[in-house]
């Protein structure tokens, strides 16, 4: 079922990221075939685009994996009020940083992709929230929609067409609740970014100003572009069946080139992307966890099988860590999910206990405190996971810390609750006896040294 290749990249919304010579001017942008696409698509009708972005199977790039056609379908055109079209530039999860680089490095192509969508779902106002501390990428945006209203490509009566746009950039203040896209919208609003219940909040229904809003990813909106000039049927083409296109891998940790590779959906495996791309291990080490895309997705250990019954095919394979074809639909037949692409690697010097309780204190620190459940499981796990690293631990802690994040997952009014949970839920069954055994090795006096370095 995998493609073989000779494993290389397929770089669509990366194209320009890295290319030598290669600015974020407009100038750049115009000499590379900017906003040509949004020239095509405004001779379109809108409903028209909206049907290519369904046709082409795109899924969001934020981290669920929402299909963007769908949610484009979710808005309603008659209830009278405007529409809002928000990127999401929080970018906030751990291990993630694949938006920053089209924000720095390409943010013209940002700027078409939203026009384009601006245009299908016929919004006149648009947002770009970014997280607060990418002071430089606020102003490499604003910079750029100055460039871009100097040439008419937004702004009132777009190239003549009778359209009219803004698009008004928004900095968050570094919370990463407000990523999601409810919390994000009181956010925009002013007020402290609490997730709203959904239903009846859904952003495409009842959303930003209690009108129909579409909050899409950066990555997203810059997919759109190329989604209109292959059109949705070609775009479609690219990648597996269900999950169509490109990903981009930004991988960190323990590996010898960490960095981004944008890889067609299912042409490799983790195995490729870690051996191929990355350079393997660091030298004398092996690989000891994987968490795949940003970090509250959860954790996959090396030498542990996945048996799986392919739906794309019928097939049935057993997979390692190494041999998972790299697209949302086979990873999450392993019990995980892409989500961001955001992989962060551990090898064996890593005390797995250490890294759990690195992940559940920022969970602990992110939860905006609103729902009980959050509020309180995760400053728990915090609490517990530091009691543990810090050598005052039982063993029943380890279950303890399951079970509190049982209580947790499902029990929220948005995902935190599961990023807070899944790490935990993940990590304990897969690494528990590494947990015991530091927890007993502490009890007797013995420093606990998964790495096996000399113990100073
Ligand atoms: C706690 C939390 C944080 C999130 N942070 C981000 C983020 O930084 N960027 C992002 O695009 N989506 C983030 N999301 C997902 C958004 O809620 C939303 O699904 C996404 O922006 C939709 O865009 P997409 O359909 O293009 O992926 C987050 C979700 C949760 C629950």
């Amino acid at each position: 079922m995998i493609q073989k290749l000779p494993v290389q990249e397929r770089r669509i919304v990366y194209k320009h990221v890295d290319e030598e010579g290669y600015t974020n001017d407009i100038e750049c942008y115009l000499k590379n075939g900017g906003y040509e696409v949004m020239k095509k698509a405004y001779q379109a009708q809108p409903e028209d685009l909206r049907q290519e972005v369904l046709n082409s199977g795109l899924k969001g790039r934020g981290g669920a994996g929402f299909p963007t056609g769908m949610k484009w379908k979710f808005v309603d055109h008659k209830s009278g009020k405007p529409i809002y079209l928000i990127c999401n530039a929080d970018e906030s999860e751990p291990g993630t940083f694949k938006d920053r680089q089209l924000i720095y490095q390409d943010p013209h192509q940002l700027i078409e992709g939203m026009m384009i969508s601006a245009f299908a779902n016929n919004c006149a106002q648009a947002f770009i929230y970014i997280r607060g501390e990418f002071i430089n990428g606020a102003r490499i945006l604003e910079n750029a929609i100055e460039e871009a209203r100097a040439k008419n490509f937004l702004g009132d009566d777009v190239l003549g067409s009778g359209y009219s746009c803004e698009i008004t950039v928004c900095r968050g203040a570094g919370a990463y609740i407000c990523g999601e896209e409810t919390g994000l919208i009181e956010s925009l609003e002013g007020k402290r970014g609490y997730p709203r219940v959904k239903p009846p909040y859904f952003p495409a229904v009842l959303g930003l100003y209690q009108c129909p809003t579409i909050v899409n990813n950066v990555e997203t909106l810059c997919q759109v572009k190329h989604v209109i000039d292959m059109g949705g049927d070609e775009f479609a083409k690219i990648g597996v069946k269900g999950d169509s296109g490109t990903h981009i891998w930004g991988v960190s940790g323990h590996v010898q080139r960490p960095g981004y590779y944008e890889i067609e959906a299912g042409a490799c495996t983790f195995g490729d992307l870690l051996h191929d791309f990355c350079g393997g291990p660091l030298p004398g080490r092996q690989f000891k966890a994987l968490i795949p895309g940003g970090s509250s997705t959860k954790v996959l250990k090396w030498g542990e099988k996945f048996k799986v019954k392919h739906p794309n095919d019928g097939q049935e394979y057993e997979w390692g860590v190494e041999d998972i074809p790299l697209d949302a639909i086979s990873i999450g037949l392993c019990g995980t999910f892409l989500g961001t692409g955001g992989s962060i690697v551990m090898d064996d010097s890593t005390d797995m206990l250490e890294a759990l309780a690195n992940l559940n204190a920022f969970y602990g620190h992110e939860s905006c405190g609103q729902c009980t459940p959050c509020r309180e499981g995760s400053l728990w796990l915090e609490k517990l996971s530091g009691r543990m690293t810090s050598g005052k631990a039982r063993p029943e802690d380890v279950p303890l810390l399951k079970d509190i994040a049982d209580q947790v997952a499902g029990r929220t009014i948005c995902a935190h609750g599961e990023a807070v949970a899944w790490p935990v839920q993940s990590a304990v069954p897969k690494f528990q006896d590494e947990y015991l055994d530091k927890i007993s090795k502490q009890a007797s006096g013995q420093r606990y040294n998964p790495a096996g370095y000399p113990l100073i």
